[in-house]
């Protein structure tokens, strides 16, 4: 399973990258809000991302008729070739996914929550599928389970294109896990949690004593 970072904060990605181990980097308007993000930068941000991550940089669209979606896809992306259009899953951006797909531009279906919906998403021509996690626990609802499903089905099927399932809404550790466990191609992940997927306390007990009996050593 790759990991994907699910932020729009550069300090958070320059870190992440520089460990070697993150492939991409998913981004929603909600995201780039949180950054004090401008309309007027918000092309410019996406182009610095792509210059730090050597890997799929998904950048959202907002509009809600196919044409405008295809537009706003278009001129993401060419801002740049690590730009991967991200697209909400609903009829038009459907229609819109198959006339990127067409064109050549990778889509990442976002906000899926059910197995139809991926289907019909890779079926549109999307590159990448994003089933939301988390926003099914908030519900009381298991969205591991709904993830697990969403794998199951579409490794059923050759859709005559690679689609690559991204567990998206990963809240901790354990979803991480369960998204790995499940066959996820890919999970995207807040860099808080990317932190807490590489710590452990056995781990610095470990540090700590190996260290102090090096000390030892230097000093024998
Ligand atoms: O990038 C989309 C997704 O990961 C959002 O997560 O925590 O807002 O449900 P969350």
């Amino acid at each position: 399973m790759k990991f994907f970072l699910d932020t729009a904060n550069i300090a958070e990605i320059e870190e992440a990258a520089s460990w070697g181990a993150v492939s991409g980097v998913t981004t929603n308007p909600t995201l780039y809000a949180r950054e004090g993000g401008k309309l007027a930068d918000f092309h410019a941000h996406i182009v610095r991302i792509c210059e730090i991550v050597d890997g799929p940089v998904s950048a959202e669209t907002v509009s809600l008729k196919r044409d405008e979606i295809v537009a706003e896809g278009v001129e993401l992306a060419a801002l740049h070739e690590h730009v991967v259009v991200k697209v909400p899953t609903m009829p038009e951006g459907l229609a819109a996914t198959r006339e990127l797909f067409e064109r050549g531009i990778k889509v990442n279906m976002t906000l899926c929550f059910t197995v139809p919906q991926a289907l019909l998403s890779a079926r549109a021509g999307a590159a990448y599928i994003s089933p939301f996690i988390g926003r099914f626990d908030d519900i009381s609802e298991d969205g591991l389970e709904h993830l697990g499903n969403t794998v199951a089905a579409i490794n059923n099927y050759d859709f005559g294109h690679d689609v690559e399932i991204i567990a998206a809404s990963v809240r901790h550790p354990g979803h991480v896990v369960g998204a790995a466990l499940l066959g996820a191609d890919i999970a995207t992940v807040p860099f808080k949690i990317l932190q807490q997927c590489i710590k452990h306390p056995l781990t610095d007990r470990g540090l700590e004593s190996f260290l102090a009996d090096w000390e030892k050593v230097k000093n024998s």
